[in-house]
Formats: structure tokens, sequence, C-alpha cells
């Protein structure tokens, strides 16, 4: 498929997850086959003003292309500005959350209350496209809630103001993560618009991502919460939509071997005794169900080197076996 005149090989997208998709959550989910992959999302404000620690959410590596850097923001002036800036960076795709229901972004008419005014919408896209060298897409949910349906609306409006995507998270605000994803929103609205359409909510397994393409038309699939803690799923869901058969589940094996290599590639960035202590969250997901794996969870961050760490897992595994 193609956004804008971006070539993109995969169907299957990793979602923008803040506190998740880092660097070494990008690089797994790349290697298991995801199609592109996005930052978390980034202040626009922070960026126009210079903020350290948000230029460092830009960074990114040449493995984890095609890469989208997702920002937020409701100030046209700032997303201009902040799309600049992210530009010098060059990153596949420039995209934009339309959809974060978090009370401290809706608040300042971030994130999904973005599209509780059409015309806001549209000079945010506007001003993105003005300041981007890369495709622009945008990040929606179905509406602030469920009298206010505006997707339709919104996807027509980010189209016209020059947007090459549109992800559609089926889900209106109100709903947050409760209930179920009506994914005949995603249909109507690929019936709705010319850009390519991403459907993303509750796709876990590759019968699922069939389900979602045969239902609604869409164009790509994204995956969030179920590539947390298991980045296997892209290669899962590839080789069933490309063959109908189901990749078989990660062994116990590779499940712990990833451990020792997310610590190593996140300390490669923020160093290894700092990369201990953030490990416990993803090494539960990754050991979640393994027999013993709390054990290892609660140990982690107490660690002060990948030997030990190494030395942790072996004796994990050796126990499972
Ligand atoms: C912990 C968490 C953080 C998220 N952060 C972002 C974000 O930064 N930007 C965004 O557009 N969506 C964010 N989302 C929403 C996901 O990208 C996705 O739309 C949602 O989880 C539905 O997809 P799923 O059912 O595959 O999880 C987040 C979701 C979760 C669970």
């Amino acid at each position: 498929m193609y956004i804008g005149n971006l070539n993109i090989k995969g169907v299957v997208f990793c979602a923008p997850m803040a506190g998740i998709s880092n660097t070494p959550y990008r690089i797994l989910a790349r290697r298991f086959g995801a199609g592109v992959v996005y930052s978390e999302m980034v202040s626009s404000h922070g960026l126009a003003y210079n903020n350290d620690k948000t230029k460092i959410m830009l960074d990114f590596l040449p493995e984890e292309s095609p890469i989208g850097i997702q920002l937020f923001g409701a100030e046209p002036d700032i997303m201009l500005k902040a799309a600049r800036i992210v530009s010098e960076r060059k990153p596949d795709i420039l995209d934009l959350n339309f959809g974060c229901p978090a009370r401290k972004v809706v608040r300042k008419n971030g994130g999904a209350a973005i599209l509780k005014d059409l015309g806001l919408t549209r000079a945010l896209v506007e001003a993105a496209v003005e300041g981007s060298s890369m495709p622009v897409t945008v990040k929606i949910r179905s509406g602030w809630d469920e009298l206010t349906k505006i997707y339709i609306e919104a996807g027509q409006a980010c189209q016209e103001a020059g947007a090459s995507a549109v992800t559609l998270h089926a889900r209106t605000r109100s709903k947050g993560f409760s209930g179920s994803a009506d994914w005949s929103d995603i249909k109507r609205l690929k019936e709705n618009l010319d850009i390519p359409v991403i459907g993303n909510g509750d796709v876990k397994t590759g019968p699922d991502a069939q389900r979602m393409f045969e239902e609604t038309g869409c164009d790509a699939v994204m995956i969030g919460r179920a590539a947390m803690g298991n980045p296997w799923v892209f290669r899962e869901i590839t080789q069933f939509l490309e063959t109908g058969e189901e990749h078989p589940r990660p062994t116990p094996e590779e499940r712990i071997a990833i451990v020792g290599e997310h610590a190593r590639l996140l300390g490669g960035i923020i160093g290894e005794r700092h990369a201990l202590l953030n490990m416990r969250k993803h090494t539960a997901w990754y050991l979640k169900g393994l027999h013993g794996g709390a054990v290892v969870r609660s140990k982690i961050n107490t660690l002060e080197s990948y030997e030990a760490l190494d030395e942790l897992l072996s004796d994990f595994l050796k126990d499972y076996k």
C-alpha cells in the first residue's frame, strides 16, 4: 500500500502507545514484521519550546524505519513549528493524535477533543502538512461520545486538509477502552474516503485481522495492546493473512530470551542499570502465564548487570524445563 509517496510493504502496523512504544519495542515489532511502527505521542508544545525531554522522544534508529512520529497538540502555529522540527529528523511519516482520551490532554483541547471542532481539525492538519516534508497521517476515534460520532466528517476534513491516511480506533472517547470496538465505523469511513484507512481496535490474532479486512475493506490493520510483550503477533498475523495458517506461538525459550535482548536494546539507549530498572513491566508481559515468571519480574530491577540477568533467566529456564 502507499501512504502518500511512501510504499509500505506490510499491512499490519504497530500502534503508538505512550510509555511503551520506544525504540526497543519498535525494533522488535519491525523485526517480527510490523509494516509501520509509531513513536509514543510527542507534545508539539514541548518541541516548539525546545524541551530536552520531549526532543529525546524523536530519536529513532535506521532499522525502525518505516516509522511515524506522532504529535499531539491543539494550536496550529505550534503544530507548524513542531512539524518542521520533526521533519529535520527525517522519519517516514508524521502522525497526528486526534484520539487520546486522557484528561490531561483533552483538557487542553488536544487528543480526542479536537474531534469536537472540525475547523480546528482542518487547521491542525493544514499546519502539519505545511511544516512537514513527510506524508501526514491522522489517528482518530469514532467521536467524542455515542451521540457525536463525527468520524466521517473528521476523516473528510483531514483528507481535504492534505492528510495521506487516517487510522480509526473505532471507539468514542467516552468509551475509553471499554466495550468492543465498532468495526462498522471503519467500513463507513473507508467508503467515504479516497485516502487509505487503517483499522484499529481489538485485533489480537490472524483471524481477527482477516475479519477486519473482510468486514471493513480497510487498507491496513493496527495492533496496540495485543503486541505488549508479544512482538511475535506481527509475524503470526502476517503469516495467517498470507497463507491462512496459524504460526506457532513462541516457545518459552524464545519468550525468556527476548527479555535479555530487550534489556540490552534499552541499555544501548539509557544505560545498563536504568534499563534493568525499567524492564519490570515488559518482563511481566513477556513471561505472562509462564509458571515462575513472577520471580524473574520481581528480581529484575534489583540486578546490576546483564550477566546477572542472563543467570536469572537461565535458572528460570532450567526450572521451567
Ligand atoms: C497504554 C496505552 C497507551 C496508548 N498511547 C497512545 C498514544 O500515545 N497515541 C495514540 O494515538 N494512541 C495511543 N493508545 C491507543 C492505541 O494506539 C490503540 O488505538 C488502542 O489501544 C486500540 O487498539 P488495540 O485494541 O489494538 O489495543 C494507547 C493505548 C494504550 C493501551
